[in-house]
């Protein structure tokens, strides 16, 4: 069943071009619009929404996370993303014009579907984004966007991370295109950014082997810590996370926004910092902030791993290690830049004699508290 791999969660990597491409099929029309009928979301109620709330946990709450950027810029409605296990047991304000959007691959995962029926006691309407057919939280939804990642076997989520991405950007772009907001070149480009994608991804993976190289050299490391802004934070985020749950590492994510507000304390001699660097274009002001943050750490002896467009030549003065990723627009490029710190925690795992498909103390789906 691993089709020639060593563990599943290579397999599950290497089928991400076709996991992506598979979560758009039929769902962009020849004339360059959404159309997602299936999801059941009648267009009139979608203008009516003025809030939408993201509730997940775990990798699936990263995507969330991303997936506020991209509903706040294309949809200019407001937008809050929180842990499924938080949101249950507050007094979120919520009503029949609020969109909750429950993230979840398993579709099992006990906090984010009591955070549903939360959401739902409350009048607010759910949508579900979850990739297995038939289970509880789409069937306890009023809607649901399948994703189309295929059955994942490897505890830590790969495929179904890159899958969720897409959804929520396609969500995002038909609340765009159903309310009329910014519905313009800009929307209609990002859609046809959106269906090409699945070819970065693809490329993404061709340029690996540094990566596995430079994983193997950490493999006695401590600590790795990750920066990131903007769409690039949750990003960082999502590469300590698989760093914890595979290597056993002490890792951690920032918003390098808040480096110097205490985690600048950190750098020592030599600590590995994965830097995840916006593209030079579009938001630039972001990109020269973070090329500073980089100089910053590097001059406190920082090892620096810098992910960043090809062709971005502002890094390569600070960079003790770049890992280039295709050109996309600023608020797809998790989509390229996840992929590398998968492969990363992969490798560092099996360098430190880890099991990789099944990581101690972790279930695939949290049916538990
Ligand atoms: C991390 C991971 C977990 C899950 C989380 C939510 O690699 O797999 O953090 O993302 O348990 O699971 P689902 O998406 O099934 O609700």
């Amino acid at each position: 069943e691993k089709s020639g791999y060593d563990y599943f969660m290579l397999k599950e990597i290497a089928e991400q071009p076709k996991a992506v491409a598979d979560t758009l099929l039929g769902r962009i029309g020849a004339d360059g619009a959404l159309t997602l009928d299936e999801v059941r979301l009648p267009a009139a109620e979608l203008r009516e929404i003025d809030k939408v709330v993201m509730v997940a946990c775990g990798t699936a709450y990263h995507a969330g996370l991303i997936a506020k950027y991209a509903i706040e810029h294309w949809t200019r409605t407001p937008c809050e993303t929180e842990l499924a296990s938080e949101f249950r047991y507050r007094d979120p304000i919520l009503d029949s014009r609020t969109l909750v959007i429950a993230v979840s691959q398993s579709g099992e995962t006990m906090d984010t579907l009591m955070a549903l029926r939360h959401a739902r006691e409350q009048g607010a309407k759910v949508l579900a984004i979850c990739n297995t057919n038939g289970s509880t939280i789409p069937r306890e939804s009023d809607a649901v966007l399948y994703t189309h990642a295929g059955p994942e076997v490897a505890v830590a989520s790969t495929k179904a991370f890159l899958t969720q991405l897409v959804a929520c950007y396609l969500v995002a772009l038909y609340l765009g295109q159903v309310r009329g907001t910014k519905w313009g070149d800009e929307v209609i480009a990002a859609i046809r950014e959106l269906s090409a994608i699945s070819t970065q991804v693809e490329e993404v993976l061709t340029t690996m082997e540094p990566v596995r190289e430079l994983a193997r050299s950490l493999a006695d490391k401590e600590t790795v810590l990750f920066l990131g802004r903007h769409v690039g934070y949750p990003v960082a985020l999502e590469g300590a996370l698989k760093l914890k749950e595979l290597a056993y590492m002490h890792a951690e994510g920032f918003a390098a926004g808040e480096l110097k507000h205490g985690p600048i304390a950190l750098i020592e001699e030599d600590v590995p910092v994965v830097v995840v660097v916006p593209s030079p274009r579009g938001r630039s002001v972001l990109h020269d902030k973070i090329v500073s943050n980089i100089q910053e750490i590097r001059a406190r002896g920082a090892r620096t791993i810098v992910i960043a467009e090809r062709g971005d030549t502002a890094v390569l003065p600070y960079a003790d290690h770049l890992i280039e990723v295709p050109r996309t627009p600023v608020l797809l490029q998790p989509l390229v830049a996840t992929v590398p710190l998968q492969v990363f925690a992969c490798e560092l795992a099996t360098a430190r004699g880890n099991e990789v498909d099944q990581p101690r103390n972790l279930a695939k789906s949290v049916t538990v508290e």
